[in-house]
């Protein structure tokens, strides 16, 4: 009999303290593993680290900042000894056309969204080179594979993900570190709790499957690229998106 998916693993998860990131780390504790809720808000990472209990723990990461990123490895590193997984998450919106963003704008997502995904996988490809490899989990977005008009900052940043994703898979392969990219539709969290009855009707018109995403839609894959189920994927795009690209 096979026992849990993530058993022993030591998983190091971004943006946990609510939506995605907290449904990725608690479908990880429930499968096994090890988990650091890393987070802006301590009140929501504190929390949650305290429901999970046993195999859990929260600390502040401003993904911005490098010396953040040492200081979380050095936490991980001393309560469990290894680091297998790294889950790039937290993330920022604006809902702003090119003309409408701002330099300011730019360089916000710029640095939440791409630079704080730069600075998860160089502090964590010695660790996960050090337990004999491991997977990275890059959150991307469906507006990191095609246009869409009004998030014109979010769309450059996310294919920015995509792209660090392949360049990351090329060099860190031979260390045996796998990276992947997830591209996510349309999903009910806070980043879309703003949108209007009308919006939300003329975005379901737009997916095959009739409905937005749930956290867990996106847990599930997180958790299958994280695992030995996705042993010989590298440097790709997996997306959990309802069919909303292929219309
Ligand atoms: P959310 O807004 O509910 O949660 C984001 C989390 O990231 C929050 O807990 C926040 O405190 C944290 N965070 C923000 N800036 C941070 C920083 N500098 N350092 C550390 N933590 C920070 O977002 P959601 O919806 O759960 O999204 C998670 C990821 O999935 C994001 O990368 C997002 O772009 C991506 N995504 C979400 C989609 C959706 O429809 N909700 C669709 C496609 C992609």
């Amino acid at each position: 009999m096979s026992g849990p998916v993530l058993g022993g693993k030591v998983a190091l998860v971004t943006g946990a303290a609510r939506g995605i990131g907290a449904a990725i780390a608690r479908l990880f504790h429930a499968e096994g593993a090890y988990v650091l809720l890393a987070d802006l808000d301590e009140t929501g990472g504190a929390v949650l680290a305290v429901e999970l209990g046993e195999r859990a723990a929260f600390q502040r990461l401003d993904v911005t900042q490098e010396g953040d990123w040492a200081a979380a490895l050095a936490v991980t590193l001393a309560r469990w000894g290894h680091l297998d997984v790294l889950v790039n998450n937290a993330g920022i919106i604006g809902r702003k056309t090119l003309l409408e963003t701002e330099v300011a704008d730019m360089e916000a997502h710029f640095r939440v969204n791409q630079l704080g995904v730069f600075l998860g996988m160089k502090a964590a490809a010695p660790a996960l080179e050090r337990a004999g490899g491991g997977a990275i989990v890059n959150l991307s977005s469906t507006a990191g594979l095609v246009a869409r008009p009004g998030t014109f900052a979010y769309s450059a940043t996310k294919w920015a993900v995509r792209g660090m994703t392949k360049a990351a898979a090329a060099e860190l392969g031979p260390l045996g570190i796998r990276v992947n990219s997830i591209h996510p539709g349309i999903i009910e969290t806070a980043m879309t709790a703003d949108y209007s009855e009308e919006s939300k009707r003329a975005a379901l018109a737009g997916i095959p499957l009739k409905r937005m995403g749930s956290v867990e839609d996106v847990a599930r894959l997180a958790l299958h690229l994280a695992s030995a189920a996705s042993s010989y994927s590298t440097g790709c795009e997996f997306i959990v998106d309802g069919g909303l690209t292929v219309l």
